[in-house]
């Protein structure tokens, strides 16, 4: 503070704006906040695996977006971190961030200093990027997607800022065991054994941990992480909505922090009045379903077991350099034999499809998901608990615009050598062992066959300059190139520095692999060291946030390039993709170092949402069978054997209801678990939860939509009285107005 003695002013005046706060002892104005951004729960395709089988079908739990601000004063530097539960950034989503934030705040919120990353869970409605390569399977352009997760960001940001008051920040790591696996060993072993030789595993193993404090207070409002593991914990037939690993890792951590002991009903087991369970049932036998009910558009809001009142604890799990890093951690193994699939290529016989990598629940995959995200969970709370390294120093940022079609990379001092126009080889057709591809291709293909070559030309024929340039990468589909009926793939990328002190996060907008990012970090961290003038050492802690700003697949080393296997086919821009990268982010942190600001490139990625193509329908209007309405059940839950449902059973029910996408509900739930207190209904887990899951589908004949509530009973839950309720929204048709209904199920009890 000493030094600062001219700013005596402005702490003056944050003191007055904090009237409340008795003593500013904070190093930094901090302010968290979340929003739900669950998007389309029916009918839409989902980010990720490009199946398009693979739609929305319900929720298992809900998407959010959770952001932090800091700041050095309330007229210094400032930078905001949006975490998405989403598949990763997209450009066009960042631009109209952008213009609602600048409606809102002026210039406080810009490209600079704002970054939002996707955790990557491929679990997520699609629809929302605007390159037609990640549009594909979701048969275009998607607004009610695009339309959630924007204002979900715009939402919690306004939280965060809103919340911002003087606080300090802790910086912990630690190794998280066992929640990744590299799934392209092969191509790891490509890197240079002496490189290979200076760490002891082929993946990451750190997790990085903030964590936020309120000075007035001294409590903690949050925590964001970093580690690196895919979200392909759920596999590529899932249909609900899920956060993956980290979006579960991030509700396991909010509610330990929230409620202890992860649960709600551990909470309110004190108000049980008796334990007496044939008292209980006797009880529950004369509760019968309510059928369905009128209700308003936020009375499911009220029915929340986490309501949003913007001061809520936010923790998340930020993605990293996740490229070749899977969940399935024991390992991939042929469908068919049993046995391990081959090494270099990832097939069975040459059949890439029989390959599947198995998390640790296998072969359940809900299972799978809580382990690797119970490991995230479990480690975060340890560097949580034991955080003691304070942050102190300023907030910078740099953030520059790059066209990576061809861009001249200067290697020493007399190689000199290009990236190219962005191009998929062969590689990507066949997918990973946590998403097989298609038929009739493998990781590690250099040729292509003359079939798929003659395709291929009748798509798009790569020109000789491509070919040559993205060597020894057989260039399948050159998206580059291909401008019909708009870009297919990113040419203009943003790459962003984000200081916090002596802690840097360093914006990618892709998947490097694991050896990608070493390499990415260490050079940035040797950068600022040398030309720092001591404000950066050893000390200097870097991460990268991938996935963040926009989306343009991977970067895989040059060595690992050589293999092509799927990481290495989908590194757009050639064997010097990384290479280019590393060139552009050390001058980011020279120019951060040594204070300057660095020559702006004049470019800006293009706005694309006007020629976007939605090929999707929207609902036209439902109506429930002759008879009914929207909220009756069509199945009630089944009274077990014995009378009452024990840890692990599935009491479950079905309703009659429209399609989810009438409204989203957001902050609201489509599913309550109700538990009987005395005369009142309490509710106690919703379709937030880990144990309830929503599931709506159409029935058989094809005409009418059923609602599926399925709880599966915790170990926490209280002996006591249950049933299920549902909420939903119908339009009669497309222009009608919004009708909003509830029921709940007959009662049940749980001995
Ligand atoms: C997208 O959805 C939002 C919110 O419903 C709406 O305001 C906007 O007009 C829609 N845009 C398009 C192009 O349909
Ligand atoms: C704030 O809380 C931490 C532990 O949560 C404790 O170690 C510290 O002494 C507290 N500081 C003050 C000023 O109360
Ligand atoms: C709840 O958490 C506390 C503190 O972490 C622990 O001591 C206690 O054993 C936990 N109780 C249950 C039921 O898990
Ligand atoms: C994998 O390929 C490398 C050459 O790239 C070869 O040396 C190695 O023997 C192969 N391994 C297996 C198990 O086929
Ligand atoms: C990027 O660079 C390439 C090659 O120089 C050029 O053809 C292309 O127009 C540039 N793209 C944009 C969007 O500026
Ligand atoms: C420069 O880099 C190229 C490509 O990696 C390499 O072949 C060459 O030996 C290097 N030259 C010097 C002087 O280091």
């Amino acid at each position: 503070m000493h030094k600062h003695l001219y700013l005596l002013p402005i702490v003056v005046a944050i003191c007055a704006a904090f009237a409340l706060v008795d003593e500013v002892d904070g190093e930094y104005l901090i302010g968290v906040g979340s929003y739900d951004m669950t998007g389309p729960a029916a009918g839409v395709n989902m980010m990720g695996y490009a199946n398009m089988d693979q739609n929305t079908a319900g929720i298992h739990f809900r998407l959010r977006a959770r952001t932090f601000i800091v700041a050095e004063s309330s007229q210094g530097a400032r930078f905001a971190f949006v975490n998405l539960d989403a598949g990763m950034a997209s450009q066009l989503v960042t631009i109209k961030v952008l213009e609602r934030l600048k409606t809102r705040f002026g210039d406080l919120y810009t490209q600079e200093n704002l970054a939002i990353s996707g955790t990557h869970t491929h679990a997520g409605p699609a629809g929302y990027l605007q390159y037609v390569v990640y549009s594909i399977t979701s048969l275009g352009f998607i607004n009610q997607t695009f339309d959630a997760i924007v204002t979900a960001i715009e939402q919690s940001i306004t939280q965060a800022h809103n919340n911002l008051k003087p606080g300090s920040i802790f910086l912990n790591t630690g190794d998280v065991v066992n929640a990744g696996i590299n799934r392209s060993p092969s191509a790891y072993l490509f890197n240079p054994p002496e490189e290979r030789a200076r760490y002891t595993s082929n993946v990451d193993t750190t997790m990085t941990l903030l964590k936020f404090s309120d000075s007035a207070s001294n409590k903690s409002i949050g925590a964001f992480s970093w580690f690196a593991t895919h979200g392909t914990s759920m596999s590529r037939d899932n249909k609900l909505i899920s956060g993956d690993n980290k979006g579960a890792a991030a509700r396991f951590f909010e509610d330990w922090f929230s409620f202890t002991n992860n649960s709600i009903s551990a909470r309110i087991t004190k108000f049980s009045t008796t334990h007496d369970i044939s008292k209980l049932t006797k009880k529950a036998e004369k509760i019968k379903a309510t059928g369905g009910k009128p209700c308003g558009k936020t009375t499911s809001q009220g029915f929340k077991v986490r309501k949003n009142d913007g001061t809520r604890f936010v923790g998340a799990f930020c993605q990293s350099n996740v490229g070749d890093v899977s969940p399935n951690v024991l390992g991939a193994f042929c469908t068919d034999t049993g046995r391990p699939c081959d090494f270099n290529h990832s097939s069975c016989n040459g059949n890439d499809e029989l390959c599947v990598g198995r998390g640790p629940g296998y072969p359940d995959e809900i299972l799978s998901t809580k382990i690797i995200g119970e490991r995230q969970f479990e480690k975060a709370v340890e560097l949580f608990s034991s955080a003691t390294n304070l942050l102190s120093g300023k907030i910078d940022y740099r953030h520059t615009y790059i066209n990576f079609t061809n861009l001249e990379v200067q290697l020493n001092e007399s190689a000199v050598v290009t990236t190219c126009p962005a191009a998929l080889g062969a590689g990507f057709a066949a997918g990973t062992t946590d998403g097989p591809g298609m038929f009739g291709f493998q990781q590690g293909d250099t040729e292509i066959n003359e079939f798929w070559k003659k395709l291929r030309d009748l798509i798009k024929e790569p020109s000789e300059y491509q070919v040559d340039c993205q060597q020894p990468k057989p260039v399948l589909l050159s998206t580059g190139e291909m401008f019909e009926p708009y870009a297919w793939a990113p040419a203009i990328l943003p790459i962003q520095m984000l200081r916090l002190g002596n802690f840097v996060i360093l914006s990618v907008p892709g998947e490097f692999t694991t050896m990608a990012g070493r390499r990415l970090r260490e050079a940035v961290k040797e950068t600022l060291i040398s030309n720092g003038n001591g404000e950066f050492d050893d000390g200097t802690h870097v991460v990268i946030a991938g996935l963040t700003n926009t989306y343009s697949q991977y970067v895989a080393t040059f060595e690992e390039y050589k293999q092509q296997r799927y990481e290495a086919a989908s590194t757009l821009y050639g064997p010097n993709t990384l290479s280019a990268y590393i060139q552009e982010f050390t001058k980011l942190a020279k120019a951060m170092a040594t204070g300057e600001k660095p020559i702006g490139t004049g470019l800006l990625p293009p706005d694309l949402s006007s020629v976007q193509l939605s090929l999707l329908q929207d609902p036209v209007g439902d109506s429930p069978p002759s008879g009914k309405r929207f909220g009756d059940m069509e199945q009630d839950v089944a009274q077990p054997k014995g009378g009452s449902f024990k840890k692990g059973d599935k009491p479950s029910a079905t309703f009659w209801s429209a399609n989810p996408r009438y409204d989203l509900l957001v902050e609201g739930t489509f599913a309550v678990v109700e538990m009987l207190q005395g005369e009142r209904w309490i509710p106690v887990y919703d379709d937030d939860d880990f144990s309830l899951f929503f599931k709506w589908n159409v029935d058989s004949s094809g005409l009418y939509g059923l609602a599926t509530i399925e709880w599966e009973v915790t170990e926490v839950a209280a002996p006591g009285v249950y049933r299920l309720r549902h909420f939903g929204s119908s339009k009669k048709t497309k222009d009608s107005p919004n009708e909003y209904y509830t029921g709940a199920s007959s009662a049940f009890t749980v001995s």
